[in-house]
This record gives C-alpha cells, structure tokens and sequence, in this order.
C-alpha cells in the first residue's frame, strides 16, 4: 500500500477514508495518533493489525464537539463535564462508562471507554468532517517509541496505511494523562502533562496509580514500551553516566551518547556525546521522544538521565523508565 503523507490541503481526502473504514495517522498536541471510526469494528481492527498491538489494550476514543459524549458514554458523572470545562480541549483522557453502540474490539472488551478532546485544528477538523468520535492510539508500531512527528509515524507506518496527516512537532511531546472517573478514589492510570496537583482544586480525591498492574486497570501499562532500537540505561548521577560510558565506550567505540536535561549534560565534559533535551519539564517532555529516535538512529548505545528524585519530572520520568533495560543508580 502506498501512503500519502501531507498537511491541511489532505483533509477531505482523510475523512473520507475514515468514513470508508480506513486508517488515518493524525497529528494530536501529545502524539500522532493513528485514527479510525470508533463504530467501525473492521476499521479498528486495521489500526491492532498496523501497529501490532495485543487485541487486550484499548483504544482511546477522540471526540471534536461535547455533543458526540452521549454516544460513547453512559451514566456520566459531573466530575467528567466540571474536567472538560477546565482542561479541553487538551492531553486529558477520561475514563468513563462505555455506551453499548462502540463494539467490543475498541475498548477490547472493557465496560468502560476513554475519551479526550485533542488541542489540534487538524485532529478536530478530522473527527467533524468524518462525523464520528475516532478512536486511535499512539500512531508507532506497539512497543516503539511514540512518535511526535509526522516523519516519525512514516518510519514505522510507511506501506501499512493509506495516509499520514502532517502537522509538524507535537507541542506537548508524552501521550495524555489518563484518569479513572468510574471508580473512587478517582486515580491517574498514566501520568500525563495535567498532573495530579492540577486535577486536584477540582476532584475531592485524586491520587496517582501506585504499584504493580497485576489486574487489568490500564492495560497499557503492562506492556514493554518506547524501547530504542540500541541499549538504553538509565542513571541518576552524572558522574555514574561518564564512568558508564567510559566503560561500554572499550567495546562499543564512539557511538555511546548521553541524554538528559541541560543541569545534568552541564556536569559532563564536552569529549562526551551528548543530546540535551531542555531544561524545564514541559521542554523536556516535548522533545524526549524525538530526540531518542534521532539518537537511536545516529548511536549505539544510549545512557539516559533518570529524574526519580525530581517530582515535577515525574510524568516524563515515567515514560524514561519504560524506555531504559535498567537503571544504574
Ligand atoms: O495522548 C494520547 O493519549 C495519545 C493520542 C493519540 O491521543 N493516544 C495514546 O493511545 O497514547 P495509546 O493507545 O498509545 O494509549 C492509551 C492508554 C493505554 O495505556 C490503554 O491501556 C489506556 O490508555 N486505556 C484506554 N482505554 C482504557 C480503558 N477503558 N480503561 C483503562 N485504560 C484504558
Ligand atoms: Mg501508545
């Protein structure tokens, strides 16, 4: 198959493949998203079979207008309208109870469904030009790293989609912060940009997921994720990141680099390779996942900084943990 990639001169071409069942990658404020008609059992099928994901992780239901929220939910509590008064459109997925219309292979099976409003023209006028809620995951293949341009999804969908909508560098840069509304106390399933000190002035009890995923919850979060295609490592301390490096760099010559924020690569000499992925949270959330597949692609061998002991990394560092083999303290 051959796959079309462009921008806003794409979009009634877009939404007609959606409407005919097909598959279309969609730029989003976190990550491209690769969409199809949430109705549509056939059309969510192609999205499990392109990314080649396990057929027990459910898909994200994208909507453009509050008026499609009956369609896909049921008995919605307050707390869902008083969160999309605040924070839609924007990188906040809710998790509320499923209305029997969406087939069972979008939400694989689950009585509940997510849904989020993404902050992109062109992800809104293609769910309304569509005119169907889309459900779409992260638009890399199942356990890569998500992409956050649109030549990233063209590295892993290339031939296995019809089109690609590109839209540049997503703002945000990590996937949506997921929040479990059917059960109390109402609990962050993947941290996300909204924390839970955001959420907090508006729900009674918030707390973060904490712990094992032993029973299905967030099923995602069981699965490997964002693994580079070379080793990656983490660590905390600078100084155990050069004498790391010193040490892989006797059998993997040159090709070893160092990724972190600028505080940390500050501490490291300039003989190192080194990638600087900012310096505030929000800057290093926008350009993590970026900067690995450039990394990944150029290097052999990754060490990258570990932010557990900086709370406001903490959304961030959870995608870090998932990308790293292990951690050297
Ligand atoms: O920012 C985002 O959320 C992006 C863009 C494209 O919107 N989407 C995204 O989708 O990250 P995906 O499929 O890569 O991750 C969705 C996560 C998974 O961990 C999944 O298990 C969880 O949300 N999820 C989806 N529906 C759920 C449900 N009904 N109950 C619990 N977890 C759910
Ligand atoms: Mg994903």
């Amino acid at each position: 198959m051959k796959t079309k990639i462009g921008g806003k001169e794409l979009i009634e071409e877009a939404a007609k493949l959606i409407k005919e069942g097909e598959v279309v990658a969609f730029p989003t404020e976190t990550v491209y998203g690769l969409g199809a008609d949430a109705f549509n059992k056939d059309a969510v099928e192609k999205i499990f079979k392109a990314k080649g994901r396990p057929a027990d992780n459910p898909l994200i239901v994208h909507l453009s207008s509050k008026d499609q929220l009956n369609k896909v939910a049921i008995d919605i509590p307050k707390e869902a309208y008083i969160l999309i008064d605040a924070f839609s459109p924007g990188p906040l997925t809710l998790i509320l109870n499923r209305h029997p219309d969406i087939p069972n292979i979008t939400t694989s099976g689950l009585n509940t469904v997510g849904i989020r409003f993404p902050n992109n023209k062109l992800a809104q006028m293609l769910i309304s030009k569509s005119d169907t809620p889309i459900a779409a995951p992260s638009a890399n293949i199942s356990g890569r790293l998500s992409p956050t341009t649109g030549q990233a999804v063209y590295e892993d969908m290339n031939g296995k989609i019809p089109m690609i909508l590109d839209d540049g560098k997503c703002q945000v840069g990590i996937e949506s912060t997921v929040l479990d509304l059917t059960k109390k106390p109402y609990t962050i399933l993947r941290p996300g940009a909204i924390s839970a000190k955001m959420l907090a002035p508006y729900l009674s009890d918030v707390k973060n997921f904490e712990g094992e995923v032993k029973i299905v919850t967030a099923p995602g979060m069981k699965y490997k994720h964002y693994a580079p295609l070379c080793p990656c490592v983490g660590v905390k301390k600078a100084k155990n990141a050069i004498n790391h490096y010193d040490k892989v760099l006797d059998t993997i010559t040159d090709k070893v680099v160092i990724i972190g924020n600028d505080f940390f690569l500050n501490l490291i000499p300039d003989k190192y390779n080194k990638i600087s992925i900012g310096k505030t949270p929000t800057e290093c959330m926008a350009l993590f996942f970026d900067t690995m597949r450039e990394a990944e692609k150029k290097y052999k061998y990754i060490i990258l900084q570990n932010f557990e002991d900086y709370p406001e990394f903490y959304s961030l560092n959870n995608r870090i943990e998932k990308s790293t083999a292990h951690i050297i303290v």
